[in-house]
């Protein structure tokens, strides 16, 4: 194993040995002796990924109505190769994660430097001086093949493992606080008997205090206001845990403005978090098969849903994109239909849409593909070794999260078609999903795996000079709806590729008026549920025509 752990700009830093470890916590118990006399809480946080560094920031930033800080916060973070340098950053007060939000940066660097309300360790003896533990560790979903959630489990192992080491080290008394989007029944089936278990080990026989109140973070420009400024629901496993959850949330979280829904269960909130997460996949499945009826019957689907959406009961239909992506709407619905088979034990098969959704979503970026190849074909070249640019890496619009983003299997498919890429996105530096394509998002759980041919795809960087990525280009794909492609003009396009070029909207980004101009320039354009296209390429044909039929009547004459 790797001694170092190497940070995304590349810093190396030295894993902690084994003598570091006394000294550390020595070092934690005189900064909780020191805060307790403050009359501050101690919150360990553990898991500092995406959600778990700002609920961290978030919490460590609590103050009482005098303004006095009432937490001091430890990030926890495992110390391997892959994740440790996490914890020496957030100790500087540099957020380990990136983000669009000026204030993700701000708030970690306030509580961290300033308000030193905010540490972060590798050690699990953190635990033990914890008043409340707030898990935010991952729970995946593996799926064995594509397009077919059913053949796949919950990955339960980095959390069972987190609860095992949580009820060897907590005082009994803690709060636990789940956050981590669960399989419905976790809370009371798997992590209260697993710390239950190692309470009674230790000689304990306390209840542990168990709640799960899960996250909706949104990525973008409002991300610590999406933990702190938003609903919550709760629930606790006995009365106890129930009152300091909530109690703990009316704490850290703007519950006055947004308050608390608090349910009998913990399921009703684990399952809470998988029905609204399947809704919204649902919603999106949904016009998939509309988005293929509208292309071969000359229909605009964007403008249909336009014209729907005026309906105040249909106001957040939604066009979608080459995929939905992003980490948890492709897992969640995997997550219950686990559960009610491998927690819960039943045998027979209830769920219909929930699965339908997500094999949907999962595979409609591969119709891009073949717009790209039939676009192509139009313009008399092969698909094969044509150099082909993707705007945009990442899941949604303006925010730098390439995960399970419809881009990864457009760029993978067309590899396996035979096309060179290229791949343009500003909000992204690396794009980590080809870049460090045998380990990650873990190792041998590449997208890579449903296709052939993507070795060179380790080499793919992401350009961030547009006019140099749109040089020589055969063709252009339109992925994502970052500002920076919606004004993008046709002859800005066409005179940088060097000639006429095949586009393709996946999104919904050309009006008519630029769709007309690229087929005046000798495009090719073809999109995502934009069959209408085809009525444009006629009209500016014919308009090209007229001048030639009035000639032919002048010479009769
Ligand atoms: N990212 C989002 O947009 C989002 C939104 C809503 C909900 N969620 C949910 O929040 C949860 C966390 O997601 P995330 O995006 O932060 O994941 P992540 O993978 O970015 O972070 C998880 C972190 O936990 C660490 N970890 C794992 N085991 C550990 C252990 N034993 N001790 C200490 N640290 C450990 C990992 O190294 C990693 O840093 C998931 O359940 C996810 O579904 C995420």
């Amino acid at each position: 194993m790797s001694q170092y752990s190497v940070s995304p700009t590349g810093e190396r830093f030295q894993l902690p040995g084994t003598e570091d470890y006394s000294i550390e916590f020595e070092h934690l118990k005189r900064l909780a002796l020191e805060q307790r006399d403050l009359g501050r809480e101690i919150v360990v946080v553990m898991g500092l990924g995406f959600v778990g560094a700002v609920m961290a920031a978030v919490v460590a930033d609590t103050e009482n109505k005098e303004g006095k800080p009432t937490k001091f916060v430890i990030g926890m973070q495992r110390p391997s190769s892959r994740s440790y340098w996490k914890t020496p950053l957030l100790n500087r007060g540099i957020s380990p994660v990136s983000s669009e939000d000026p204030e993700v940066s701000s708030i970690i660097n306030r509580c961290a430097n300033e308000k030193k309300t905010l540490t972060a360790t590798y050690t699990y003896d953190a635990l033990k001086l914890a008043d409340v533990i707030v898990v935010d560790v991952q729970c995946d979903y593996l799926k064995e093949s594509l397009g077919n959630v059913r053949e796949g489990r919950a990955d339960m192992a980095a959390l069972e493992e987190s609860l095992e080491i949580i009820g060897r080290n907590i005082d009994p008394h803690a709060l636990v606080l789940i956050e981590t989007t669960v399989a419905p029944g976790t809370t009371e089936q798997v992590a209260y008997p697993i710390i239950k278990k190692m309470f009674l080990k230790r000689g304990l026989r306390n209840d542990p205090l168990v709640a799960h109140s899960f996250e909706r973070v949104m990525p973008g420009e409002n991300y610590v206001s999406s933990i702190r400024d938003f609903w919550r629901v709760c629930s606790g496993v006995n009365e106890e845990a129930t009152r300091r959850v909530v109690k703990f949330l009316n704490e850290v979280i703007n519950t006055e403005k947004f308050p608390l829904t608090v349910l009998d269960r913990p399921i009703e909130s684990e399952t809470t978090k998988i029905v609204e997460n399947s809704f919204r996949a649902t919603l999106l499945a949904f016009l998939d098969e509309w988005s293929l009826f509208a292309e071969r019957n000359g229909v605009d689907l964007l403008k249909v849903i336009q014209a729907i959406k005026v309906r105040p009961t249909h106001s957040n239909i939604i066009f979608p994109g080459p995929g939905i992506g992003g980490y948890c709407l492709p897992k969640d619905g995997g997550l219950g239909l686990w559960a009610y088979r491998h927690i819960h034990g039943f045998e027979d098969d209830i769920f219909k849409i929930t699965p339908l959704a997500i094999n949907i979503n999962d595979t409609r970026s591969l119709h891009v593909a073949q717009l790209t190849r039939d676009a192509l074909r139009n313009m008399g070249r092969p698909i094969a070794s044509a150099e082909i640019l993707v705007l945009g890496a990442s899941y949604r619009e303006d925010v730098g999260d390439t995960r399970y983003s419809g881009s990864e299997l457009i760029v993978r498919r067309l590899t396996e078609m035979g096309a060179e890429l290229r791949i343009h996105d500003p909000y992204v530096l690396h794009w980590w999903e080809f870049e460090k394509q045998d380990e990650y998002p873990a190792s041998s759980h590449s997208l890579k795996r449903f296709f052939r041919g993507q070795e060179k795809l380790k080499d793919l960087r992401v350009e961030q000079n547009l006019e140099k990525a749109l040089h020589g280009i055969d063709s252009i794909l339109f992925a994502v709806r970052h500002k920076h492609y919606l004004d993008l003009h046709p002859d800005e396009v066409v005179r940088n590729a060097g000639g006429p070029l095949a586009v393709i909207d996946c999104f919904g980004i050309l009006d008519d008026a630029k769709i007309k101009r690229y087929f005046e320039l000798g495009c090719e354009v073809k999109g995502l549920g934009r069959g209408h296209v085809k009525r444009i390429k006629d009209q500016v044909r014919a308009e090209r025509e007229q001048p030639n039929k009035l000639n032919e009547l002048n010479k009769l004459k």
